[in-house]
């Protein structure tokens, strides 16, 4: 991913040289002024650095050339250095002694290995280093002791398995690390100690187990911290007890299978727990939180959740709770979530949902209870949203009887703000099985078979077959009710004037018995959308 972003750049560059006023007089090929005080050099015979560069030029830009080692000594005014994707593999510790005024480097891309103390020693100028996607294994204590106006330092996509000891101890400027892409198992507060003004820490994708609780008791400055992609199993109480300022936490992918009291600092406004092994919250996890806004809960394991688990986060905004176990939700779980825009419940096992679930609810814009175990929508449920809204109903196991008129009505009202509304279709009865409910006529919703009424047991239909000899074919559309023991089936026809209606049951004890009807209609006997109804 990291690689391919920087060959996409490099392309991007390649194809800019030509479009603008490239001056060649400036200096001697490969390299091009591409402006006043850039110069950019990209060919693979280059073995070396320009050896002079104009004074005017600020910037030099080195990609995919063949430069090996960085070994004599350069003087230069330039201001920021790139060598992206290159194959320097050494770099002499005098490389940048004559470049004093450097404010950005970079060195991304090549196969690196190793820096000797001393490489940054004269940069006192350096705001941001850039270290990304070479081959360093271990970096020497004291190599970044100079820097002590560095804002940015990231050192992704190496292989660094372990930092020792204070590494970073003087980097008292120090705003965003990055040292995503290691192989680090671990980080504690003696690496990250002197970095007090740090505001965005990336460890993403490395190999970190386990964190001691004062892993960033140094780091009181935190806004971002991302530990995404790790081995995470617990999170010990108190270690995000010192970042009273952190606003954003993600802790996607990792193994965590349980969360506790107390553990998130109260200004937090991000949470990501996406991907983990939570699978029940106590209440009282997300005490205190008034300030979140986002809270990503989805692909987790979460299958009972207690009515006032959130009953603080009187700001949350998105909720993404999708690909969990849930079954029911408590009716006043939403209840303090009154600024909630949008709630993802999808690919849960969602059986009911209660009328008053979203009665709160107002700023609602989007709600996705798609690929659920929903048959029914209880009378009203839609009514406190906003018509303009997105709602994702289908993949459910919809049953289109009476009980399904007020949804039908709904989404009749509301169609176009239904994603995917096609697809919201009937898992039963049997002869509406398979059918898109907004295709049906609410007619064919119909509650026949009472069975708090009824105590006869029924007859499965096994297939009802219409026919008809006239020149366009007739719809298909019957229903199947069942009252006091008597059946009765409706049929819903387009055209006539003959036609013949077989059906075929299965009754419990074995037996098969059919059933026909055949009706004529006079010739030229305008029957449209006629209803035909046949009792047994
Ligand atoms: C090219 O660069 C040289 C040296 O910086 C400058 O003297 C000259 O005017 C530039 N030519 C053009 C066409 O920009
Ligand atoms: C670079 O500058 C240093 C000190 O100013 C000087 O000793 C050295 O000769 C210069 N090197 C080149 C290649 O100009
Ligand atoms: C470092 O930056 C300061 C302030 O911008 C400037 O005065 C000084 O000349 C710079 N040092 C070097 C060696 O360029
Ligand atoms: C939830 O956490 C609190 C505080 O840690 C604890 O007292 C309580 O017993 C926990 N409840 C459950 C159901 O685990
Ligand atoms: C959570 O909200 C309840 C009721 O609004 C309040 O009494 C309680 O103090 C809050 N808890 C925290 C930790 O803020
Ligand atoms: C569907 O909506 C239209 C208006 O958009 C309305 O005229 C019609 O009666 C509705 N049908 C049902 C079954 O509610
Ligand atoms: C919605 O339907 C379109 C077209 O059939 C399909 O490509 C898309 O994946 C569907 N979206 C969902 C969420 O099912
Ligand atoms: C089903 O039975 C209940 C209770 O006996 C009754 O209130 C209800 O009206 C019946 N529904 C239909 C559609 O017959
Ligand atoms: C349709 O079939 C009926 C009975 O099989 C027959 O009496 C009638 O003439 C047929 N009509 C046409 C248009 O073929
Ligand atoms: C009933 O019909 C089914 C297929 O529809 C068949 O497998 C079964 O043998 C029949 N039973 C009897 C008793 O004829
Ligand atoms: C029959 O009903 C369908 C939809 O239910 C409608 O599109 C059609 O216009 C109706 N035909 C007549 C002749 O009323």
């Amino acid at each position: 991913m990291q690689e391919k972003m920087i060959s996409l750049q490099l392309v991007a560059f390649l194809l800019l040289i030509p479009l603008i006023n490239a001056n060649h007089t400036c200096s001697p090929p490969p390299c091009q002024c591409f402006s006043e005080t850039t110069m950019i050099c990209s060919d693979d015979h280059m073995k070396a650095l320009p050896e002079h560069i104009p004074s005017q030029i600020k910037t030099l830009i080195v990609v995919a050339s063949g430069i090996s080692k960085l070994v004599s000594r350069l003087n230069s005014t330039l201001t920021k250095l790139v060598l992206l994707n290159n194959q320097v593999h050494t770099i002499s510790p005098s490389t940048f002694e004559g470049m004093v005024g450097l404010e950005e480097l970079e060195i991304s891309g090549s196969p690196l290995m190793s820096l000797e103390t001393g490489t940054f020693d004269k940069q006192e100028n350096l705001t941001k280093l850039f270290l990304n996607n070479n081959k360093l294994r271990t970096l020497f204590p004291g190599i970044f002791d100079s820097l002590e106006k560095l804002e940015v330092l990231q050192l992704k996509g190496n292989v660094l398995s372990s930092i020792n000891g204070p590494l970073f101890s003087k980097l008292y400027n120090l705003q965003q690390l990055d040292l995503s892409f290691n192989y680090l198992s671990s980080i504690d507060a003696e690496q990250l100690s002197g970095l007090n003004r740090l505001k965005v820490l990336h460890l993403d994708l490395n190999q970190i187990s386990s964190l001691p609780a004062d892993s960033f008791n140094a780091n009181p400055q935190l806004k971002t911290l991302s530990l995404r992609g790790n081995k995470i199993i617990w999170l010990p109480r108190g270690i995000f007890a010192q970042l009273n300022n952190l606003e954003e936490l993600n802790l996607r992918d990792n193994k965590i299978e349980e969360l506790t009291t107390g553990l998130f600092p109260t200004c937090l406004k991000r949470l990501n727990l996406k991907e983990n092994a939570l699978d029940r919250l106590n209440s009282t996890t997300f005490d205190g939180l008034q300030c979140l806004t986002h809270l990503d809960l989805s692909q987790n394991k979460i299958s009972q959740l207690s009515s006032d688990l959130f009953q603080n986060l009187t700001s949350l905004q998105h909720l993404d709770m999708s690909e969990n176990h849930l079954v029911e939700i408590p009716s006043t779980f939403f209840k303090s979530l009154s600024l909630i825009k949008v709630i993802h419940l999808q690919k849960n096992k969602l059986r009911s949902i209660e009328d008053d679930l979203f009665s709160e609810q107002e700023m609602m814009s989007q709600l996705y209870l798609s690929e659920n175990s929903l048959q029914s929508v209880p009378y009203g449920f839609f009514d406190p949203l906003d018509y303009q809204g997105l709602v994702q109903l289908q993949g459910n196991p919809w049953h289109c009887d009476c009980t399904l008129q007020y949804l039908y009505e709904w989404l009749n009202y509301s169609g176009n703000s239904l994603e995917n509304l096609s697809q919201i279709s009937c898992a039963s009865p049997e002869p509406l099985k398979g059918r898109s409910l907004i295709s049906l006529d609410k007619e064919q919703l119909v509650c026949g078979n009472n069975r708090s009424s009824s105590t006869t047991s029924t007859i499965s239909l096994e297939t009802i077959e219409m026919t008809s000899n006239t020149t366009t074919t007739t719809r298909k559309e019957c229903t199947l009710q069942e009252a006091n023991g008597a059946i009765s089936i409706q049929c819903k026809l387009t055209t006539c004037p003959h036609m013949k209606l077989e059906v075929h049951f299965h009754s419990p004890d074995g037996r098969n018995v059919s059933y026909s009807m055949e009706k004529m209609w006079p010739q030229n006997y305008q029957c449209f959308n006629t209803t035909v109804t046949l009792t047994l």
